[in-house]
Protein backbone atom coordinates (compact mmCIF):
# COMPACT_ATOMS: atom_id res chain seq x y z
CA UNK A 1 0.00 0.00 0.00
CA UNK A 2 1.37 3.10 -1.05
CA UNK A 3 0.04 6.49 -0.98
CA UNK A 4 1.60 9.29 -1.91
CA UNK A 5 0.24 13.19 -1.37
CA UNK A 6 2.09 15.85 -3.23
CA UNK A 7 1.65 19.65 -3.02
CA UNK A 8 3.71 20.13 -6.56
CA UNK A 9 1.24 22.04 -8.10
CA UNK A 10 1.40 24.66 -5.21
CA UNK A 11 4.74 25.41 -5.61
CA UNK A 12 4.85 25.44 -9.37
CA UNK A 13 2.50 28.51 -8.74
CA UNK A 14 4.98 30.11 -6.70
CA UNK A 15 8.03 29.22 -8.46
CA UNK A 16 9.69 26.96 -5.70
CA UNK A 17 8.86 25.66 -1.99
CA UNK A 18 7.97 28.47 0.69
CA UNK A 19 8.82 25.80 3.39
CA UNK A 20 5.81 27.13 5.90
CA UNK A 21 2.93 26.26 3.11
CA UNK A 22 4.70 23.50 2.83
CA UNK A 23 4.62 22.20 6.52
CA UNK A 24 0.78 23.56 6.79
CA UNK A 25 -0.17 21.34 3.69
CA UNK A 26 1.49 18.31 4.87
CA UNK A 27 -0.32 18.93 8.53
CA UNK A 28 -3.92 18.90 6.93
CA UNK A 29 -3.10 15.91 4.89
CA UNK A 30 -1.26 13.47 6.97
CA UNK A 31 -3.88 11.77 8.77
CA UNK A 32 -5.63 11.08 5.61
CA UNK A 33 -2.61 9.91 4.25
CA UNK A 34 -2.07 7.06 7.06
CA UNK A 35 -5.64 6.44 6.91
CA UNK A 36 -6.04 5.45 2.96
CA UNK A 37 -2.57 3.59 3.72
CA UNK A 38 -4.29 1.42 5.89
CA UNK A 39 -7.33 0.89 4.20
CA UNK A 40 -5.15 -0.18 1.61
CA UNK A 41 -3.08 -2.30 3.10
CA UNK A 42 -6.91 -4.16 4.49
CA UNK A 43 -7.35 -6.49 1.70
CA UNK A 44 -3.86 -7.42 0.75
CA UNK A 45 -3.78 -8.40 4.40
CA UNK A 46 -7.16 -9.90 4.37
CA UNK A 47 -8.46 -8.22 7.19
CA UNK A 48 -11.89 -6.31 8.17
CA UNK A 49 -10.92 -3.21 8.84
CA UNK A 50 -8.05 -0.56 10.01
CA UNK A 51 -7.60 -1.21 13.47
CA UNK A 52 -6.86 -4.92 12.21
CA UNK A 53 -4.39 -3.54 9.73
CA UNK A 54 -2.42 -2.30 12.79
CA UNK A 55 -2.44 -5.25 14.46
CA UNK A 56 -0.75 -7.05 11.92
CA UNK A 57 1.84 -4.23 11.79
CA UNK A 58 5.50 -4.95 13.47
CA UNK A 59 7.08 -1.82 12.97
CA UNK A 60 6.52 2.03 12.04
CA UNK A 61 8.77 3.52 9.59
CA UNK A 62 9.86 7.35 9.10
CA UNK A 63 12.34 9.50 7.59
CA UNK A 64 13.80 11.84 9.88
CA UNK A 65 15.93 13.23 7.37
CA UNK A 66 17.24 15.54 5.30
CA UNK A 67 14.52 17.18 4.12
CA UNK A 68 12.65 20.94 5.01
CA UNK A 69 12.58 20.84 8.91
CA UNK A 70 9.01 21.82 8.92
CA UNK A 71 7.84 19.21 6.91
CA UNK A 72 9.98 16.57 8.81
CA UNK A 73 8.92 17.56 12.19
CA UNK A 74 5.18 16.90 10.81
CA UNK A 75 6.07 13.36 9.43
CA UNK A 76 8.11 12.42 13.06
CA UNK A 77 5.27 13.56 15.13
CA UNK A 78 2.67 11.92 13.66
CA UNK A 79 4.49 8.79 13.54
CA UNK A 80 5.69 8.95 17.25
CA UNK A 81 2.09 9.74 18.14
CA UNK A 82 0.57 6.23 16.20
CA UNK A 83 3.66 4.80 18.15
CA UNK A 84 2.43 5.94 21.50
CA UNK A 85 -1.12 5.23 20.69
CA UNK A 86 -0.59 1.18 19.29
CA UNK A 87 2.72 0.72 21.21
CA UNK A 88 4.23 -0.27 17.79
CA UNK A 89 8.22 0.36 17.73
CA UNK A 90 9.45 3.15 15.68
CA UNK A 91 12.19 2.94 13.28
CA UNK A 92 13.87 6.65 12.21
CA UNK A 93 14.75 6.50 8.56
CA UNK A 94 17.70 8.23 6.87
CA UNK A 95 16.41 9.92 3.66
CA UNK A 96 19.22 9.27 1.46
CA UNK A 97 20.00 6.06 2.75
CA UNK A 98 16.23 5.31 2.14
CA UNK A 99 16.64 5.70 -1.51
CA UNK A 100 18.76 2.90 -2.26
CA UNK A 101 16.14 0.74 -0.81
CA UNK A 102 13.77 1.52 -3.57
CA UNK A 103 16.00 -1.36 -4.88
CA UNK A 104 14.60 -4.22 -2.91
CA UNK A 105 11.24 -3.59 -3.52
CA UNK A 106 9.01 -4.73 -6.63
CA UNK A 107 11.34 -6.98 -7.65
CA UNK A 108 12.44 -10.48 -7.74
CA UNK A 109 15.89 -9.46 -8.99
CA UNK A 110 17.71 -8.86 -5.44
CA UNK A 111 20.94 -7.08 -5.18
CA UNK A 112 23.79 -8.83 -4.52
CA UNK A 113 26.27 -7.17 -2.01
CA UNK A 114 29.00 -5.59 -1.59
CA UNK A 115 28.07 -2.95 -4.11
CA UNK A 116 28.77 1.24 -5.04
CA UNK A 117 25.66 3.03 -4.57
CA UNK A 118 24.88 6.38 -6.59
CA UNK A 119 22.31 8.52 -5.22
CA UNK A 120 20.98 11.35 -6.95
CA UNK A 121 18.37 14.01 -5.95
CA UNK A 122 17.30 17.28 -5.19
CA UNK A 123 19.25 18.38 -1.95
CA UNK A 124 22.34 15.41 -2.75
CA UNK A 125 24.54 13.31 -5.04
CA UNK A 126 26.80 11.12 -3.29
CA UNK A 127 28.45 7.73 -4.01
CA UNK A 128 29.62 5.27 -1.00
CA UNK A 129 29.94 1.82 -0.89
CA UNK A 130 27.61 -0.63 0.63
CA UNK A 131 29.36 -3.30 2.18
CA UNK A 132 26.35 -4.70 3.43
CA UNK A 133 23.27 -3.24 4.93
CA UNK A 134 23.80 -0.80 8.02
CA UNK A 135 27.34 -0.88 6.34
CA UNK A 136 28.29 2.26 4.39
CA UNK A 137 31.56 3.84 3.83
CA UNK A 138 31.75 7.37 2.23
CA UNK A 139 33.54 7.75 -1.31
CA UNK A 140 32.36 11.22 -2.15
CA UNK A 141 29.86 13.32 -3.04
CA UNK A 142 29.15 16.85 -4.50
CA UNK A 143 31.10 20.09 -2.97
CA UNK A 144 28.46 22.07 -4.20
CA UNK A 145 25.22 21.93 -6.15
CA UNK A 146 23.51 18.70 -6.19
CA UNK A 147 23.11 16.89 -9.66
CA UNK A 148 19.00 18.07 -9.47
CA UNK A 149 19.43 20.71 -8.18
CA UNK A 150 21.79 21.93 -11.88
CA UNK A 151 18.89 20.35 -13.43
CA UNK A 152 16.24 22.16 -11.56
CA UNK A 153 18.82 25.65 -11.94
CA UNK A 154 19.31 24.98 -15.59
CA UNK A 155 15.60 24.39 -16.69
CA UNK A 156 14.69 27.79 -15.25
CA UNK A 157 17.58 29.85 -16.70
CA UNK A 158 16.57 28.45 -20.18
CA UNK A 159 12.97 29.49 -19.11
CA UNK A 160 11.25 26.03 -19.21
CA UNK A 161 9.86 25.98 -15.68
CA UNK A 162 10.30 27.61 -12.57
CA UNK A 163 10.38 24.46 -10.61
CA UNK A 164 11.54 21.23 -10.44
CA UNK A 165 12.37 21.71 -13.99
CA UNK A 166 14.81 18.48 -14.03
CA UNK A 167 12.44 15.89 -15.77
CA UNK A 168 11.59 19.15 -18.55
CA UNK A 169 14.77 19.45 -19.46
CA UNK A 170 15.90 16.04 -20.02
CA UNK A 171 12.67 15.79 -22.16
CA UNK A 172 13.88 18.77 -23.89
CA UNK A 173 17.60 17.11 -24.49
CA UNK A 174 15.94 13.89 -25.65
CA UNK A 175 14.26 16.50 -28.35
CA UNK A 176 17.69 17.31 -29.85
CA UNK A 177 18.37 15.79 -32.89
CA UNK A 178 21.74 16.79 -33.23
CA UNK A 179 23.85 18.69 -30.67
CA UNK A 180 25.14 21.84 -32.24
CA UNK A 181 26.64 22.61 -28.53
CA UNK A 182 29.00 19.12 -28.29
CA UNK A 183 32.32 20.21 -26.30
CA UNK A 184 31.06 23.54 -25.26
CA UNK A 185 30.32 23.20 -21.75
CA UNK A 186 32.91 21.58 -19.08
CA UNK A 187 32.56 17.92 -17.33
CA UNK A 188 33.66 18.80 -14.07
CA UNK A 189 36.19 17.01 -11.92
CA UNK A 190 35.85 13.92 -14.52
CA UNK A 191 39.27 13.27 -14.75
CA UNK A 192 40.01 14.19 -10.89
CA UNK A 193 41.37 10.73 -8.96
CA UNK A 194 38.47 10.90 -6.76
CA UNK A 195 35.00 10.42 -6.15
CA UNK A 196 33.93 13.67 -5.81
CA UNK A 197 31.66 15.92 -7.67
CA UNK A 198 30.44 19.96 -8.60
CA UNK A 199 27.68 21.09 -10.39
CA UNK A 200 27.73 24.76 -9.48
CA UNK A 201 30.14 25.91 -12.64
CA UNK A 202 28.00 23.90 -15.09
CA UNK A 203 25.13 26.17 -14.35
CA UNK A 204 27.15 29.09 -14.48
CA UNK A 205 28.42 28.01 -17.80
CA UNK A 206 24.97 27.83 -18.89
CA UNK A 207 24.00 31.11 -18.05
CA UNK A 208 26.96 32.50 -19.45
CA UNK A 209 25.38 31.38 -22.71
CA UNK A 210 22.27 32.41 -22.07
CA UNK A 211 23.53 35.97 -21.96
CA UNK A 212 24.55 36.14 -24.82
CA UNK A 213 20.93 35.66 -26.12
CA UNK A 214 22.07 33.38 -29.38
CA UNK A 215 21.98 29.68 -28.63
CA UNK A 216 20.07 26.70 -29.75
CA UNK A 217 17.43 25.49 -26.99
CA UNK A 218 17.68 21.92 -27.27
CA UNK A 219 21.04 21.73 -28.14
CA UNK A 220 22.22 23.30 -24.67
CA UNK A 221 19.81 21.29 -22.79
CA UNK A 222 21.23 18.02 -24.75
CA UNK A 223 25.01 19.30 -23.55
CA UNK A 224 23.92 20.12 -20.39
CA UNK A 225 22.18 16.65 -20.00
CA UNK A 226 25.40 14.94 -21.65
CA UNK A 227 27.56 16.84 -19.56
CA UNK A 228 26.04 15.87 -15.87
CA UNK A 229 25.56 12.29 -16.63
CA UNK A 230 28.55 11.82 -18.04
CA UNK A 231 30.60 12.54 -14.97
CA UNK A 232 28.20 10.58 -12.92
CA UNK A 233 28.67 7.58 -15.12
CA UNK A 234 32.31 7.33 -15.05
CA UNK A 235 32.95 8.04 -11.77
CA UNK A 236 30.32 5.56 -10.86
CA UNK A 237 31.95 2.88 -12.87
CA UNK A 238 35.31 3.89 -11.61
CA UNK A 239 34.68 3.40 -8.40
CA UNK A 240 32.80 -0.05 -8.69
CA UNK A 241 36.37 -1.45 -10.41
CA UNK A 242 38.31 0.10 -7.60
CA UNK A 243 36.59 -1.84 -5.58
CA UNK A 244 36.51 -4.84 -6.95
CA UNK A 245 32.57 -4.85 -6.47
CA UNK A 246 29.94 -6.44 -9.45
CA UNK A 247 27.20 -4.55 -8.23
CA UNK A 248 26.36 -1.16 -8.71
CA UNK A 249 22.74 0.46 -7.55
CA UNK A 250 21.15 3.76 -8.32
CA UNK A 251 18.71 6.02 -5.93
CA UNK A 252 16.91 9.28 -5.82
CA UNK A 253 14.94 11.55 -7.78
CA UNK A 254 17.61 11.83 -10.42
CA UNK A 255 17.45 8.07 -10.83
CA UNK A 256 14.31 8.67 -13.35
CA UNK A 257 16.36 10.44 -16.24
CA UNK A 258 16.37 8.22 -19.21
CA UNK A 259 19.99 8.56 -20.27
CA UNK A 260 21.59 8.35 -17.29
CA UNK A 261 19.70 5.21 -16.68
CA UNK A 262 20.48 3.97 -20.06
CA UNK A 263 24.05 4.92 -20.61
CA UNK A 264 24.88 3.25 -16.96
CA UNK A 265 23.30 0.37 -18.28
CA UNK A 266 25.05 0.34 -21.43
CA UNK A 267 28.62 1.06 -19.16
CA UNK A 268 27.55 -1.52 -16.72
CA UNK A 269 27.06 -4.51 -18.88
CA UNK A 270 30.52 -3.83 -21.21
CA UNK A 271 31.99 -4.78 -17.93
CA UNK A 272 29.42 -7.61 -16.85
CA UNK A 273 28.48 -5.42 -13.64
CA UNK A 274 24.68 -6.36 -12.72
CA UNK A 275 22.95 -3.02 -12.32
CA UNK A 276 20.24 -2.58 -10.19
CA UNK A 277 17.94 1.02 -11.00
CA UNK A 278 14.43 1.09 -9.27
CA UNK A 279 11.48 1.57 -10.79
CA UNK A 280 10.81 4.89 -12.20
CA UNK A 281 7.53 5.32 -9.99
CA UNK A 282 10.18 4.59 -6.87
CA UNK A 283 12.41 7.09 -7.80
CA UNK A 284 11.24 10.27 -6.34
CA UNK A 285 10.07 10.39 -2.76
CA UNK A 286 7.75 7.85 -1.49
CA UNK A 287 7.11 5.85 1.38
CA UNK A 288 7.92 2.55 -0.04
CA UNK A 289 11.57 3.22 0.04
CA UNK A 290 11.44 4.10 3.76
CA UNK A 291 9.60 1.16 4.75
CA UNK A 292 11.65 -1.20 2.78
CA UNK A 293 15.11 0.52 4.15
CA UNK A 294 13.60 -0.18 8.16
CA UNK A 295 13.25 -3.97 6.84
CA UNK A 296 16.63 -3.91 6.78
CA UNK A 297 17.88 -2.24 8.93
CA UNK A 298 15.54 -2.46 12.34
CA UNK A 299 17.67 0.34 14.41
CA UNK A 300 14.88 0.36 17.13
CA UNK A 301 15.00 3.87 18.98
CA UNK A 302 13.51 5.09 22.28
CA UNK A 303 10.63 7.89 20.80
CA UNK A 304 12.68 10.39 22.56
CA UNK A 305 15.46 9.62 20.63
CA UNK A 306 14.49 9.84 17.18
CA UNK A 307 14.09 13.16 16.01
CA UNK A 308 13.51 15.17 12.64
CA UNK A 309 17.44 16.56 11.17
CA UNK A 310 17.16 18.62 8.46
CA UNK A 311 21.17 17.98 7.83
CA UNK A 312 21.60 14.57 8.11
CA UNK A 313 24.46 13.02 5.43
CA UNK A 314 23.99 9.78 4.14
CA UNK A 315 26.25 8.53 6.60
CA UNK A 316 24.49 10.24 9.55
O1 LIG B 1 14.72 12.44 -4.47
P1 LIG B 1 13.82 13.49 -5.01
O2 LIG B 1 12.45 13.10 -5.44
O3 LIG B 1 13.66 14.65 -3.96
C1 LIG B 1 14.74 15.04 -3.16
O4 LIG B 1 15.03 14.33 -2.20
O5 LIG B 1 15.37 16.05 -3.55
O6 LIG B 1 14.60 14.19 -6.21
C2 LIG B 1 14.05 15.29 -6.89
C3 LIG B 1 15.03 15.75 -7.97
C4 LIG B 1 14.63 17.12 -8.54
O7 LIG B 1 15.78 17.93 -8.61
C5 LIG B 1 14.10 16.74 -9.92
O8 LIG B 1 14.18 17.76 -10.88
C6 LIG B 1 15.00 15.58 -10.27
O9 LIG B 1 15.04 14.84 -9.07
N1 LIG B 1 14.49 14.76 -11.39
C7 LIG B 1 15.12 14.66 -12.58
C8 LIG B 1 14.29 13.81 -13.39
N2 LIG B 1 13.21 13.43 -12.63
C9 LIG B 1 13.35 14.03 -11.41
N3 LIG B 1 16.26 15.18 -13.04
C10 LIG B 1 16.63 14.88 -14.29
N4 LIG B 1 15.90 14.09 -15.12
C11 LIG B 1 14.73 13.54 -14.72
N5 LIG B 1 14.03 12.74 -15.54
ZN1 LIG C 1 14.75 12.26 -2.14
Amino acid sequence: SNVLATSQELHEKTGGIVPEVAARKQVESITTVISEALLNAKDHLNVEDENAVLEKIDYIAVTKGPGLIGSLVVGVEAAKALSLATEIPLIGVNHLVGHIYANWVDTKDTPELPAVVLVVSGGHTDLVLMKDHNKLEYLGGTLDDAVGEAFDKTARLLGLKKYLGGPELSNTAQACKENKMEGKLPRPKLKDDDFDFSFSGLKTAVRRIVEEKSYDLESIAKEFEVAATDVLIEKTIRAAKQNDVKTILLGGGVAANKRLRERLKEESDKLGLNLHIPNIKLCGDNATYIGAAAYFNQDVQEIKDIKANPSLGIMD
